[in-house]
């Protein structure tokens, strides 16, 4: 079936029902500060989740343009995507699980028409704990509907994905497993959940496309298990739980149904295949490519890119007809990154022709705007058709361009044997795509060392995941190497000032970028210029002592009780994200957090170690900027 048919299907199937079809919400959160994408279709909804009243009632369906950056990497097999559509449907406060379950069910094999005899479902075990009983009601429900097709459903316990591994599918049809698989809040599990997040136990259920299991991914398989025989293509979650100030958990004042089914992944299953490119709107980019590149998608050393150039093309286009620019931050960070590195892989197939005047990236892009702008009315049209264009080809050059300098800086480092340091430079401040410097290494019979980059790039990556853990903090402008030290530097420096002029010192503000960083402070005067000495020694003498840098997350009492820094008029969830300069020896596993030098509040990225610093620490600046308010400004030289 074509995902049109599917959405359609599924908005006419709850429309019988009683629901109103909702508008997806932007890709770009519209009151939410705790994320940069809209990752699912209950965040716009969280509101209404809470108890609020819906202006179009207490039955709703919808399909939420989604997207999740942290599957960027992920982008390549045959079931990751970046961007995806979740249908959903809504019941606040109205119906609960016997509905649920039946219409989804019936959906699934009535109207898509898929085989009752391959569909596999989970249910959450209970959490004694918590006193979260075991979903024991959503288990009948399913043996009840699985006898309708004349399927004895049998339910085995299961737990744990690694139980589960151990244990295999024991001719189970419904299996029970724990929070970390059956319950559903933006946070993750119960205890992630930070007071008033709203919660609750899930139903999944799998497609068995009976592909033969994969040693590689555990013993045995099971519906939750990642060798690809199994997809989730839809989560029931009934949302009935908050959790209080205590820790403890209460009833929300209605229950609700959350229910997200991943649209391409119900397509793939409608086609009886696991690769959900073949989809029709996926595929037709993919034909477009085999055309012009005159390379087959089935050679497997071409497949992924494709997968590539398809996914990224699709995520930059709605990206960009939702008002995002490509840039060096946040949310047109990301942008840039899908471009680039769906031009490089282009590249690699052969169809970028740097001079045409439609890119076949652009051109891809029209295909996507022509197959969505029914569903998606903020397509259509030729603003948003010049805009996509534009942004895209203008990104492009771009890329083109850096990639000149950046030829440069790889010759440069090649030469001192490409540490890890220099790859990370290479792709954050040139941005060259790390596969790209994987080949031009090749070629020059070099190794880059991808275990270290990682390392090195999982710092950077707090700024997607940063997400409802806490946003960065005050504004770093990149989370390039340069900025990186310098924001290592902003917190000995915020500790300096303490120590020399008092524990009324607290940050009122802070902008970091490659050159230099910048600090606002409480204090009622000027700060003298032998206090200004005294504290440019003070921090120079923690990087000289190259003490380790450590990231931890603990309660936020703990880092309350600690003393750690906060951040002026921060609101902070239950766990919270802390970075400790010192002791000598401390690390992960053992922090030593009473005798650091410096605690805070706080996103990252910092540098490892202060010895990472180099440079000699120097004040340029010392000024007023309002009654009481003093800034700082300064490098690393
Ligand atoms: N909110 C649920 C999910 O994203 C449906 O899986």
């Amino acid at each position: 079936m074509k995902i049109s048919d599917i959405r359609e299907a599924y908005f006419r199937y709850f429309s019988e029902r009683g629901h109103v079809l909702i508008p997806s919400a932007p890709l770009v959160p519209q009151n939410d500060p705790t994320t940069l994408f809209t990752g699912s279709g209950m965040q716009p909804l969280i509101p209404y989740l809470l108890g609020k009243d819906h202006p179009s009632g207490q039955r709703l369906v919808d399909s939420q343009k989604s997207f999740r950056a942290e599957d960027i990497e992920e982008v390549g097999d045959n079931r990751h995507t970046t961007f995806f559509e979740m249908l959903g449907n809504w019941s606040l406060g109205d119906y609960f699980k016997k509905e649920q379950l039946p219409w989804f069910f019936g959906f699934l094999t009535e109207e898509i028409g898929l085989d009752p005899a391959k569909l596999f479902v989970t249910v959450f075990i209970g959490d004694e704990e918590n006193g979260i009983p075991r979903d024991t009601e959503s288990a009948e429900i399913w043996k009840q509907l699985f006898a309708l097709k004349g399927i004895e459903a049998k339910d085995v316990v299961v737990g744990s994905e690694t139980d589960a591994a151990r244990l295999g599918m024991r001719e189970g049809r419904i299996f029970y497993y724990d929070a970390k698989k059956n319950w559903w809040s933006r946070a993750g599990t119960p205890d992630k959940m930070p007071a008033g997040e709203p919660g609750g136990p899930d139903s999944e259920v799998f497609y068995d496309f009976g592909t033969p299991h994969d040693a590689k991914f555990g013993l045995e398989c099971h519906p939750n298990c990642d060798c690809g025989r199994f997809m989730e293509i839809g989560n029931s979650v009934f949302m009935q739980y908050i959790k209080k100030e205590d820790g403890t958990f209460g009833e929300l004042p209605k229950a609700n149904v959350d229910f997200g089914g991943g649209l391409e992944r119900i397509a793939a299953a409608s086609q009886d295949n696991p690769d959900v490119f073949q989809i029709d709107a996926l595929v037709e980019i993919i034909e477009l490519l085999e055309h012009f590149s005159k390379k087959p998608y089935n050679d497997s050393r071409h497949t992924r890119s494709f997968r590539i150039i398809a996914d990224h093309v699709r995520a930059a286009t709605f990206m960009i007809a939702d008002g995002v620019k490509p840039t060096n931050v946040e949310r047109g960070y990301v942008l840039r990154r899908l471009i680039r590195r769906a031009s490089f892989h282009a590249g690699k197939l052969g169809v970028q022709d740097k001079d045409a005047e439609d890119s076949m990236l652009v051109r891809a892009s029209s295909m996507i705007i022509e197959k969505y702008k029914h569903a998606y009315p903020e397509l259509e049209g030729e603003l948003p058709a010049a805009l996509v264009r534009d942004e895209i080809r203008k990104e492009e050059l771009q890329f083109a361009r850096t990639l000149v300098e950046g030829m440069k800086a790889f010759e440069a480092a090649s030469r001192d044997g490409l540490s890890a340091d220099a790859v990370f430079e290479l792709v954050t401040t040139h941005g060259i795509p790390f596969e790209m410097l994987q080949e031009l290494a090749a070629e020059r019979s070099l190794a880059v060392d991808s275990h270290a980059f990682n390392e090195r790039m999982l710092r950077h990556k707090n700024v997607s995941r940063a997400g409802l853990e806490q946003k960065f903090k005050g504004g770093l402008a990149d989370t390039s190497e340069k900025t990186t030290r310098l924001h290592t530097a902003h917190h000995l420096l915020l500790k300096a000032l303490q120590i020399v002029l008092g524990p009324h010192v607290k940050q009122r503000g802070s902008n970091i970028t490659q050159e230099r960083l910048r600090i606002d402070f409480s204090h009622g005067e000027k700060v003298s210029k032998e206090q200004l000495a005294e504290v440019e020694r003070i921090v120079n003498e923690k990087i000289r002592e190259a003490l380790p840098v450590t990231h931890s997350t603990i309660a936020k009492e703990r880092a309350e009780g600690l003393g750690a820094e906060r951040e002026f008029g921060a609101k902070y969830p239950d766990m919270v994200s802390v970075y400790s300069i010192g002791p000598a020896g401390a690390n992960a596993d053992n922090p030593h957090f009473e005798n650091a030098f410096s605690m805070e509040f706080c996103g990252g990225p910092h540098v490892h170690n202060t010895s990472e610093l180099s440079g000699i620490f120097t004040i340029k600046k010392e000024e007023a900027v309002a009654a009481g308010i003093r800034r700082i400004k300064a490098i690393l030289q």
